[in-house]
């Protein structure tokens, strides 16, 4: 398996992590950091199920709107069945780098843990500038992989498995050069700040246990790492769980900047 596919399948799992207790903390905190106000019209670059759209609506209220694109139709689907019947939301089908807007179309704009999948990062960014009149605020949100600390009693496997998953993405740990790149297409303002994802325990409800299947998943159709070890490594997870012996940490990191004059 190449980089991970957003299919059918994907939405399924993405909508059991994204319902869970960090992840909500994770849409709160972006939310504050983008400070939508009533009447703003929103952009959310790789909307995926449509979560943050659906939440956005209720703060731009009936006078604004928010428009979701993303490349994976299933996504699309799930994000226009969950804003429906609020005339005021569009999904549309497109790429990060070839966003279908118009020029300063916006207020504001975000992209949460979708930058990290596309292999030209400039022209996505240059494309969320485009979208946002002078002045629009934009939020960016990536996981520094590279800060994964995961505990096992079998340390030569968990890198390896470590090391396979990093193969699901373009940038394993675009947060150390995110900041440059954003002033380089035309960010003025550029702020980052990091927030600790961590659990001591199989709490399904932490972002690191949740993560555990779709990795799971992930490697298990690596050449690499292949089905058995792939069980053997969640098994030993599992096993540490109900010794209240599993212990996941990472850190993410939110983005804020303002699109500079054109
Ligand atoms: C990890 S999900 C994040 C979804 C959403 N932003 C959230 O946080 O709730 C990544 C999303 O980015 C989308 N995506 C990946 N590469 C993309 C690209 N090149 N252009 C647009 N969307 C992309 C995927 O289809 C998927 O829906």
């Amino acid at each position: 398996m190449a980089q991970l596919v957003f299919d059918e399948n994907m939405v399924e799992l993405l909508e059991r992590l994204y319902a869970t207790r960090d992840v909500m903390r994770r849409r709160r905190l972006v939310r504050e950091a983008l400070a939508p106000a009533p009447g703003e019209r929103i952009l959310d670059v790789g909307c995926g199920p449509g979560f943050y759209a659906a939440e956005l609506l209720d703060e731009v209220r009936s006078d604004g709107s928010v428009v979701g694109v993303d490349v994976s139709p299933a996504m699309l689907g799930v994000a226009a069945k969950r804003s429906e019947g609020k005339p005021n939301a569009d999904f549309r089908e497109g790429e990060a780098t070839a966003v279908p807007v118009d020029d300063g179309e916006f207020d504001a704009a975000l992209s949460v843990q979708v930058l990290e999948y596309v292999a030209d990062v400039t022209a996505a960014l240059r494309e969320l500038r485009r979208a946002l009149r002078p002045g629009g605020r934009v939020v960016l949100w990536d996981v520094d992989w590279g800060t994964l600390s995961w505990h096992s009693e079998d340390p030569v496997r968990m890198e390896r498995v470590l090391q396979a998953w990093d193969a699901h993405l373009a940038h394993p740990s675009l947060p150390r050069t995110l900041a440059p790149r954003m002033r380089e297409a035309g960010f003025d303002d550029v702020r980052a700040e990091g927030h600790t994802f961590a659990t001591a325990w199989l709490d399904p409800e932490s972002y690191g246990a949740a993560l555990l299947p779709v990795i799971e998943g992930f490697v298990a159709g690596r050449e690499e790492i292949g089905p058995d070890l792939a069980a053997a490594w969640a098994a030993e997870q599992r096993e540490l769980g109900e010794r209240d012996a599993f212990y996941v940490a990472c850190i993410q990191v939110c983005f804020s900047a303002v699109a500079a004059p054109s």
